[in-house]
């Protein structure tokens, strides 16, 4: 068969990312201009500003992928994008650019789901092996995903409220860490094994993930000590949050596997980026975990190429109507 060629564009939060990826599989080149610094200055990601960042460099970061891919751009066999969920405006560019590209070369669009994205980022080192579960653990998602072949998902279960990253990220800011929290919070826990005594002890309901009680108990934990002008032990709440974080997506992953019997657990998004997760999972899990490389977890447009080829050989193609879709659910493309 020809080798296809795709050039895969994810603007869907607060990176302008750009990769051509050869076959689903090989990287040949993946281009991240990262926003971090400029939503920093207000504690987290502020979307009028992320829309402007993404359209001004857009074009840059796509003219720099199909240098560093050493292909040329008629080689290209067609553009995908991030449809959603994320941040209306940001998808926007991201979509028209992959749009007039299109157009212009004459080739076809293909509209990818973040999510599938990210758990397709374990596709690009590895196989993905079905029956397979995948847990999901980002800025805006805390999600368990039953596959059985590809791009065929089932969600098992999602979160009522916050979802973890986002609970990181709120958890940071109370302690005045930097955005995005995750890493942060992950640094400090690391220099200690004592905890804290809060308010909060999870309770396991098994129809879904919930983190704002234990977003809610960190934050008054903390400005109670601030009123009462007492130092805030940093690194014993870290510790102690990200345990307790830990703890719930932990206990749900151990049902699903036993409900749904599969063999391989496949963990995707920035939160599998995180230390005690990788190290609990693996201790605690007697399943084989896959978890991308640290460069594949936190948003980047190779994982969106890589979802993309299987659709491109089934023909899953779209037309130029396809609009941003915020709330977009699996079901939408993939039903
Ligand atoms: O997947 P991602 O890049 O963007 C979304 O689609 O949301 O995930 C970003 C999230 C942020 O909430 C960030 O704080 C979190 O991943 N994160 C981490 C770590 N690295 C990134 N959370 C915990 N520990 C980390 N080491
Ligand atoms: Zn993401």
């Amino acid at each position: 068969m020809k080798d296809i060629y795709i050039l895969a564009i994810e603007t869907s939060c607060d990176e302008t990312s750009c990769a051509v990826v050869k076959n689903g599989k090989d990287v040949l080149s993946n281009i991240i201009s990262s926003q971090i610094e400029t939503h920093t200055l207000y504690g987290g990601v502020i979307p009028e500003i992320a829309s402007r960042l993404h359209a001004e460099k857009i074009t840059i970061v796509i003219d720099e992928a199909i240098k560093q891919s050493g292909i040329n751009k008629s080689e290209i066999s067609a553009v995908a994008f991030t449809q959603g969920p994320g941040l209306v405006g940001a998808l926007l560019v991201g979509i028209e650019a992959a749009k007039a590209f299109a157009f212009c070369n004459d080739i076809p669009i293909i509209a990818t789901h973040h999510i599938a994205g990210h758990i397709y980022a374990n596709n690009l080192d590895n196989d993905l092996e079905f029956p397979l579960l995948a847990l999901v653990v980002s800025g805006g998602h805390t999600e368990l995903i039953y596959m059985e072949n590809h791009l065929k998902f089932e969600k098992i279960i999602s979160t009522a409220d916050d979802a973890i990253g986002e609970t990181f990220d709120k958890v940071a800011r109370v302690l005045d860490l930097p955005y995005p929290g995750g890493p942060h919070v992950d640094k400090l826990a690391k220099n200690t094994d004592q905890v804290v005594k809060l308010n909060y002890s999870f309770k396991d309901d098994e129809k879904f993930f919930s983190y704002s009680g234990l977003k809610t108990a960190v934050i008054n934990y903390v400005n109670n000590l601030k009123m009462k002008n007492m130092e805030i032990p940093k690194e014993e709440i870290c510790n102690t949050f990200q345990n307790l974080a830990i703890e719930q997506v932990l206990t749900h992953t151990k049902r699903a596997i036993s409900q749904y019997k599969v063999n391989n657990l496949i963990i995707a998004g920035g939160v599998a980026a995180n230390s005690c997760l990788r190290e609990t999972f693996s201790k605690q899990l007697e399943i084989k975990i896959n978890i991308p490389p640290l460069k594949y977890c936190t948003d980047n447009a190779a994982m969106i190429g890589a979802v993309a080829y299987y659709q491109f050989i089934k023909d899953q193609f779209s037309n130029y109507c396809v609009n941003a879709n915020s709330g977009l659910k699996l079901g939408d493309i993939y039903g």
